[in-house]
């Protein structure tokens, strides 16, 4: 009898992420069925519904391979298990039963109706009270990150998410936001994948122009702020990256710090907000300086993992799609890890004509855009043309102001602070908004 039933087959399909007692009663169940084959869920996998897992999928396969009962451990490379079940159509599937409700509902359905093609059968046990991943993964937030993983983790975003969102910080507040804002719907859970330390919201957060007169150790000291209270991996806004010289030391200080990438623009003298475009004098560096630049740069940097990204101006200075082309292939060329191409249009007609254009490249790297002013194009649009990574430059500070600027004219206006009151948060709000305090 015993013989008999342990011919069965048993599908588990799992993240596998941070292993605890809700894992193990799943597997000890399949065990008791059958012999155990994992569906172990690729990082691309659990990175198309929620956050990207702790562990890599190296690290969670000999994890679940050492497990007693499991005989296999395959990927799965999507949420839906009917690809993966299709091929081995097991006896059994095992799942706790909390995938009744929320984002894995209509999975679980499926798995029911593939099950019915070979008289399959879902077990479902109660779901392990008191703990699970997610709960794990809170308490890790809470303790941090190294520098090392911080820094790493924007590659393996790349390579498991179509398109990378990336939000401006300007100082620990704003990281916060960033880190911490998560937004649920029937798709999963919606997060920002790291931070940009723009110049133009770091420069104006201090009240100073964006010409790079806000130095490198000031920039740094605001990046410092940011990552004391945070984990998500940073884009820095190098500005020109000033000479050469300089630059091969911004290159070490930052990766030293696990700044994941910095972006560097091609303009030289002084530089002025992109944003400007043409209304302000900017002068474009010449492509075998800047290549010069790029190639230093990466000649400096001590590991693999650190990112330099090229900036393109020649749209925003009216230089012509051609420019902008040849310089995208030279860069690649001097080294760059990514193109970041910038345009100040209102439409994005120019940006998806140089995507076009560039898929055509024989070697590609990830692609940058910065959709502020062509503001009405969609991520899913910005994905299908070859966008990686999507940065929203400037838009909690450009939010915040104008309410500052309100409550501090009502404050005037009405010679009292009774009026303002209903835009404010309230006292026990910002006493308790950051952890800690009491
Ligand atoms: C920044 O945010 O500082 C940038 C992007 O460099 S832009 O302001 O559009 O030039
Ligand atoms: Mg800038």
């Amino acid at each position: 009898m015993d013989k008999l039933k342990k011919e069965k087959i048993v599908y588990v399909g799992m993240s596998a992420d941070l292993i605890h007692p809700g894992h193990l009663n799943v597997i000890n169940h399949a065990r008791s069925l059958g012999d155990v084959i994992v569906g172990l869920l690729t990082d691309k996998a659990i990175a198309s519904y929620k956050r990207l897992p702790f562990l890599t999928y190296e690290q969670r396969k000999v994890i679940m391979e050492n497990l007693k009962g499991v005989i296999e451990v395959i990927p799965q490379d999507t949420l839906d298990y009917v690809p993966n079940l299709r091929k081995i159509k097991p006896d059994y599937v095992v799942h706790g039963d909390d995938w009744k409700e929320g984002t894995q509902k209509e999975t679980r359905q499926r798995v029911i109706e593939a099950l019915k093609e070979w008289g399959g059968e879902l077990v479902e046990l109660p779901y392990t009270k008191g703990i699970s991943s997610t709960m794990l993964h809170e308490k890790i937030h809470e303790i941090g990150t190294t520098p090392e993983i911080r820094m790493k983790r924007l590659k393996r975003l790349l390579e498991v998410k179509p398109i990378l969102r990336i939000m401006e910080a300007h100082n620990g507040l704003t990281g916060l936001i960033v880190d911490n804002l998560k937004i649920k719907d029937e798709k999963g859970i919606k997060e920002f994948d790291g931070m940009w330390l723009s110049s133009l919201t770091d420069s104006t957060a201090k009240g100073k122009p964006d010409i790079e007169c806000v130095d490198l150790t000031s920039r740094l000291s605001t990046v410092n702020d940011i990552m004391e209270v945070t984990t998500k991996p940073i884009i820095f806004d190098g500005d020109t990256g000033g000479i050469p010289e300089h630059f091969v030391f911004g290159v070490k200080t930052m990766e030293r710090m696990g700044v994941s990438a910095v972006i560097i623009e091609d303009k030289i003298g002084l530089k002025k907000n992109s944003l400007f475009g043409t209304d302000v004098e900017q002068t474009q560096d010449s492509i075998d300086s800047f290549c010069h630049k790029i190639s230093v740069g990466k000649k400096a940097q001590v590991t693999d993992d650190f990112m330099i990204i090229a900036r393109i101006e020649s749209l925003i200075l009216k230089k012509g799609m051609a420019d902008a082309l040849k310089r995208a292939e030279a860069y690649i060329a001097a080294g760059a890890d990514g193109i970041m191409i910038h345009s100040r249009e209102k439409d994005p007609t120019e940006v998806l004509e140089f995507c076009r254009e560039y898929k055509k490249f024989k070697k590609i790297v990830p692609l940058v855009a910065v959709p502020s002013s062509y503001n009405q194009i969609y991520e899913k649009e910005l994905m299908e043309a070859g966008v990686n990574i999507v940065i929203y430059a400037n838009h909690l500070l450009r939010s915040a102001y104008p309410a500052m600027v309100n409550t501090a004219k009502s404050i005037l206006l009405n010679e009292r602070a009774h009026e303002c009151e209903s835009a404010c948060m309230s006292i026990k709000e910002i006493l308790t908004l950051i952890p800690g305090g009491q």
